[in-house]
C-alpha cells in the first residue's frame, strides 16, 4: 500500500509539474520576470522566515504618473498550525527564501501593461514573498532544542515596510494593499497599520482576494476552521497582534479576530472585498474538509461541480448565503467600501490574467473585477458593491476546476499560479488524474 501510494504521488508531482509550465489559455503576455530583494535590515529586527532565513519581496518600480503610488501584494499559501507542520513548512518554499525562485511573475494587477492592468500598471508594484505561516501575523520563537522555527511574521511585515519608506513609500501619493489567499486574509490584519505608515493626505485602500475565510461549520457539524485557527494563533503568538478592540469585543474568544469576518467592522481604511462565494479552497478545507468526509462520497463533487448531487448543492447554496449573511452589514452600512462576489468555482481572482482582465473573464453586470475593482479604488461611479447570482446562473466562469488540488490546509502548490485554473491538455491530464485519487481516497500531499 506505501509504495503504490508513493507511486501516485510521484504520478501526481510530475503531473504538476506539467500543468505549472502549461501555457495559459490567454497567452500572449506572459508578465514580467521580477528579481527578489532580500531584507537585509530584518535581521536587526529579529524579523526571519521560519527557517531563520532573511524575508523578501519582489519590486518592480512605478514610472509616469504612477511613480508616487503603490501597490502592495501579500503571497498567499496557507498556514502551518502545529509543530510538525511548522517544520516540514520550514523546508520549503513557504517557509524559507533559500527555497525560493529568484524572479516572480507579474501579471494581473501586478502587470506593467496598460492594456492588461490599465488603473495599476505604472504604479511601485511589490510582491510580499510569505514564509512564516501565519498570514505575516505571528510572533514568537520555539527551540525544539537543537533548531530554532521562527514565527515572525509581524516583524517580516514591519521589515518590508521599513525597508520600502525610504525608497519612496514614505511620499505615496496613492497606496493599495492586496493579497491573494493567506495574503488576502493578512490584508484584513494588516490594512490600519499600512495606513499608519503613510502620509496622511495619501489615498490609502485595501482589497482583500479570496481572504475572506468564514468561521464555517463542515458537513460533519464541526468548525474544523475554528480549530484550525485557534491552534494557529496560539502556536505562532498571533493574538497579541490582532486589533484589540476586536480582541476585547470577542472576549473569551479573541483568535476569533483572525476571521475577517469578526475583524472588518473594526478597520477603518476603506476595503474591498473579492471573493467567490463558492471559494474553490474554503470548499475543499472549510465545508469538506477531509476529516468531514471520511467516506469520500464529495470526492466527485469536489473536482466537478457538475457531478453534485441535490444535497451537496444545497450545502454550496448554504455556504454561500452564509458568506453574504457574514457580509450583510458591509454590503449595507458601508460607503467607502466595495465587494465583487461571484459565482465561480475559483480561488484568487486578481493576480491571473484570465481572470483579472480578459475577454473570458468572469463578470457581474458585465463588469470585469479589473474594472470594478478601479472604479471603487478612484470613485468612478457607484457600482461599487457586486454580487453575482447563485451557481449555475453566472455563464461568465470558465474555471470550474479545483484551485486547490491539496487535502492540507497548507498548499504546497508552485510559486506563481494557482492550480487548475487554466485549462489546458495537461492539467485536464492532471485533473482526470486527481479524480481517480480521489476515488480511491487516496490524500493527494497529504502531511
Ligand atoms: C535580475 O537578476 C539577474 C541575475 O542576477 C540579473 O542578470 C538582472 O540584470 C537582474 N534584473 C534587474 C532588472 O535587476
Ligand atoms: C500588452 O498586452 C497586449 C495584450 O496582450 C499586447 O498586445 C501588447 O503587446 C502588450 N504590450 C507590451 C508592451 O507588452
Ligand atoms: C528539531 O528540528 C530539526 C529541524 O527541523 C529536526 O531535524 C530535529 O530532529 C528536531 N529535534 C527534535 C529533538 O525534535
Ligand atoms: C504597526 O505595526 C508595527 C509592528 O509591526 C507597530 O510597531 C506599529 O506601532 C503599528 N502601528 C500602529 C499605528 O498600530
Ligand atoms: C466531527 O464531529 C463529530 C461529531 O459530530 C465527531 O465525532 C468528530 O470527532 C469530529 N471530527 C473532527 C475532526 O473534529
Ligand atoms: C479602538 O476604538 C477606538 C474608538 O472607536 C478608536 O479611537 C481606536 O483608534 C481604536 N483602536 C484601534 C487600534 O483601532
Ligand atoms: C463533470 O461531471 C459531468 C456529470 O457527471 C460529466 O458529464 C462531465 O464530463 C464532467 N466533467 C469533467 C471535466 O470531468
Ligand atoms: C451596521 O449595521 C448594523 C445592523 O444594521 C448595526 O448594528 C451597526 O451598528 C452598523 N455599523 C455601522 C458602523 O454603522
Ligand atoms: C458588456 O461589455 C462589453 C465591453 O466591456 C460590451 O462590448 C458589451 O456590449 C457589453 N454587453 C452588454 C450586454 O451590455
Amino acid at each position: 500500500m506505501k509504495t503504490t501510494r508513493l507511486f501516485y504521488k510521484t504520478a501526481a508531482v510530475v503531473l504538476l509539474l506539467y500543468v505549472a509550465v502549461s501555457p495559459p489559455l490567454v497567452s500572449g503576455d506572459t508578465g514580467r520576470r521580477v528579481n527578489m530583494t532580500l531584507v537585509r535590515g530584518a535581521a536587526a529586527l529579529g524579523a526571519f522566515c521560519l527557517d531563520g532565513s532573511l524575508p523578501a519581496y519582489h519590486l518592480d518600480r512605478g514610472f509616469g504618473a504612477g511613480s508616487d503610488n503603490w501597490l502592495l501584494q501579500f503571497e498567499g499559501g496557507g498556514w502551518c498550525n502545529d509543530m510538525a507542520s511548522c517544520v516540514d513548512r520550514s523546508k520549503t518554499h513557504r517557509g524559507s527564501t533559500r527555497f525560493m525562485t529568484k524572479t516572480a511573475v507579474f501579471t494581473g494587477i501586478l502587470s506593467n501593461n496598460a492594456s492588461l492592468n490599465p488603473d495599476f500598471y505604472n504604479w511601485n508594484r511589490v510582491r510580499l514573498r510569505y514564509c512564516d505561516g501565519a498570514s505575516f501575523g505571528g510572533d514568537r520563537q520555539i527551540s525544539n532544542g537543537t533548531s530554532m522555527l521562527y514565527f515572525r511574521g509581524q516583524r517580516i511585515w514591519n521589515a518590508i515596510i521599513l525597508d520600502l519608506l525610504p525608497k519612496g513609500l514614505a511620499k505615496a501619493n496613492k497606496a493599495l494593499l492586496t493579497g491573494c489567499s493567506a495574503g488576502g486574509l493578512s490584508t484584513f490584519l494588516h490594512c490600519d497599520n499600512f495606513t499608519s505608515y503613510l502620509p496622511k493626505t495619501a489615498n490609502v485602500k485595501c482589497m482583500s482576494d479570496a481572504g475572506f475565510f468564514l468561521d464555517a461549520i463542515d458537513v460533519a457539524s464541526n468548525r474544523t476552521m475554528r480549530s484550525f485557527y485557534t491552534q494557529l494563533v496560539s502556536l505562532q503568538g498571533v493574538q497579541k497582534n490582532l486589533d484589540p478592540n476586536c480582541t476585547r469585543a470577542f472576549y473569551p474568544e479573541p483568535s476569533l479576530c483572525f476571521f475577517p469576518q469578526y475583524a472588518l467592522r473594526f478597520i477603518k481604511t476603506p476595503m474591498f472585498i473579492l471573493n467567490s462565494a463558492y471559494d474553490v479552497f474554503q470548499f475543499h478545507h472549510g465545508l469538506v474538509p477531509p476529516s468531514a468526509d471520511p467516506t469520500g462520497r464529495w470526492n466527485r463533487c469536489k473536482v466537478n461541480v457538475t457531478a453534485c448531487n441535490p444535497h451537496q448543492l444545497d450545502a454550496l447554496q448554504g455556504f454561500r448565503t452564509d458568506m453574504l449573511g457574514a457580509l450583510m452589514n458591509f454590503f449595507r452600512n458601508t460607503t467607502r467600501g466595495g465587494m465583487f462576489i461571484n459565482s465561480c468555482f475559483d480561488h484568487c481572482q486578481s493576480a491571473l490574467q484570465e481572470t483579472w482582465l480578459s475577454p473570458i473573464s468572469p463578470r457581474i453586470h458585465n463588469k470585469t473585477i479589473a474594472e470594478t475593482v478601479g472604479d471603487w479604488y478612484f470613485g468612478r461611479g457607484d457600482d461599487v458593491k457586486e454580487i453575482g447570482c447563485p451557481y449555475p446562473c453566472d455563464k461568465t466562469c470558465h474555471n470550474l476546476i479545483p484551485a486547490s488540488t491539496t487535502d492540507s490546509l497548507a498548499p504546497n502548490a508552485p510559486d506563481h499560479k494557482s492550480l487548475g485554473t487554466q485549462l489546458s491538455p495537461f492539467s485536464l491530464a492532471f485533473f482526470l488524474l486527481y479524480i481517480f485519487l480521489c476515488t480511491m481516497n487516496i490524500q493527494l500531499f497529504g502531511f
